[in-house]
């Protein structure tokens, strides 16, 4: 939670968040702009619905501040969100959790040097580590037999990866499905070999507002943390932020960093909800955090009342604070139903969903969400599953969890290595030149430079035919592989 010196009252929120102030005001105030962006807010005039997607549209440059600047307002809004989480220094970013991984990334190391990731990382963080040029020590979750989840990076899998000389731990917390590693003893051996530890808390941005839920990477002691604000809090698309403490992390490092990767042409809106979504953090988040709580403990109540079998992932199944209890998962193996066609059923009642696979749906629940939302939802969800109900299958481990890579050359050799397209039974045994992922949670089943296993492929294929979008393949179909050309 934030300090109790930095909590502040319920108030209009704009008074407390200059970025948002500065955001409404740009609008209240006429202007008559010779800068970019080039619609001037004035689109309207040519093309009505051209004019209602782009006349909302204010720049940091020339609209929130002064093109040159001269207010300084982003770096205050920046300072603010700083002390509120406990950091030294705060970006805000409107390129995602993406670019904030990019951006760390690159302020790590020089190219060459070795960096121990966990394997449930984003695929964001693979491209981000071909681009600077590192080279990453997977390292391999810990599954959860009974529910077939995985519940992060174990002491002792670090320790192994420790024996490489890793310039940094980076981890991804909390998972897809809401699980989270035991953070401190991971944290702490990682300061003992000297090296920092960062988390892409990408699904994390409410922790530490409540007390029922896990505390954030930054109260953990982590020395950076990435999150993406229109995941978990009400912010624009693509906003995001990125945190750090500077014992073991270099100011100027982080600077280029972000600089190097990020837009010059920032929008206002992005910057503007982070700023927002932090204040309304500081004033209201504990009860709202709060409300989300009973609200999704309620609906889980209700959906499970229905069944013998249990339904839904539960902070129960886990030792404590290593859940996320506001995320609504549902273990749709345990109904013998498939997930997809349940999403297919539920887009028919205009409910649209975070994921669907074959085995598990998760439900995006935030402090947006009313308790007449859950009751919609709740209404629509268990006449579905009582007419797709058959016998429970077991908790198979998803593809995206339980492939162990089989690292053939440098993912970044890989990128940049002649490629052939080779057909689906000839790929088994060669080096992939792509990163294949189920979308979401956009984590690899395969990067460069790995091998194409049969359990892959297989695996890939069985996957998109039970309905699973497979992303970033060169041929989406998954007839043929792009993989690393033999030179002779
Ligand atoms: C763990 C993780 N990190 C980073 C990202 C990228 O986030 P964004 O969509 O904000 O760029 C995602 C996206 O799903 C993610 O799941």
């Amino acid at each position: 939670m934030c300090p109790l010196d930095t909590l502040i009252p319920v108030i209009e929120l704009r008074a407390t968040a200059p970025l948002l102030d500065a955001y409404l005001s740009y609008f209240e105030t006429p202007s008559t702009p010779f800068t970019i962006p080039g619609h001037k807010q004035q689109a309207g005039r040519i093309d009505a619905g051209l004019g209602q997607v782009v006349d909302v549209d204010a720049p940091l440059y020339g609209g929130l501040d002064e093109v040159k600047l001269t207010r300084q307002l982003l770096r205050h809004a920046e300072q603010i969100a700083a002390e509120c989480w406990g950091a030294d220094w705060a970006r805000f970013s409107t390129g995602g959790s993406t670019h904030a991984n990019q951006a760390v990334i690159f302020a790590l190391g020089r190219p060459g040097d070795r960096i121990a990731v966990s394997r449930t990382a984003h695929r964001s963080v693979l491209s981000a580590l071909v681009l600077a040029g590192l080279e990453p020590i997977w390292m391999t979750p810990d599954i959860d037999e009974p529910t077939g989840v995985p519940m992060g990076i174990s002491p002792a899998e670090f320790e192994r990866a420790l024996e490489h000389d890793p310039i940094a731990l980076l981890l991804t917390e909390p998972g897809y499905l809401g699980t989270l590693s035991d953070l401190p003893p991971l944290i702490a051996r990682a300061h003992a070999a000297g090296i920092p530890v960062i988390i892409d808390t990408a699904w994390g941005a409410h922790f530490g507002f409540h007390a029922q839920i896990p505390q954030h990477a930054m109260q953990l002691g982590a020395d950076a943390l990435v999150t993406s604000i229109h995941k978990s809090l009400p912010g624009y698309s693509a906003s995001a932020m990125l945190l750090a403490r500077t014992e073991l992390l270099s100011i100027d490092r982080l600077e280029h960093g972000f600089e190097t990767t990020h837009t010059t042409s920032p929008p206002g809106a992005p910057l503007a909800s982070i700023d927002g979504c932090r204040a309304l953090l500081q004033s209201r988040g504990e009860d709202l955090i709060g409300t989300l709580l009973a609200n999704v403990t309620a609906f889980r109540q209700r959906v499970q009342s229905q069944f013998d079998v249990p339904v839904f992932l539960e902070a129960s199944d886990f030792p404590a604070g290593r859940f996320d209890p506001t995320k609504l998962v549902l273990r749709v193996n345990q109904l013998g139903a498939s997930g997809v066609e349940i999403e297919r059923a539920l887009l028919e009642h205009s409910i649209r969903i975070e994921m669907a696979d074959h085995d598990t749906i998760i439900f995006m629940a935030t402090i947006t969400d009313t308790a007449a939302d859950f009751d919609l939802l709740a209404s629509a969800l268990i006449p579905i599953l009582k007419a797709v109900q058959g016998d429970a299958r077991p908790s198979d481990t998803a593809l995206s969890w339980s492939v162990v890579p089989q690292v053939a050359i440098s993912m970044r050799d890989a990128y940049f290595a002649n490629t052939e397209m080779v057909c689906r039974a000839d790929a088994v045994g060669r080096i992939s030149a792509d990163l294949i992922a189920p979308y979401p949670p956009g984590v690899a089943v395969v990067a460069p430079g790995e091998v194409l296993t049969d359990e892959i492929v297989e695996g890939l294929t069985t996957s998109k035919d039970a309905g699973v979008r497979i992303a970033y393949a060169s041929d989406p179909t998954l007839a043929s592989y792009r993989v690393v050309r033999n030179e002779r």
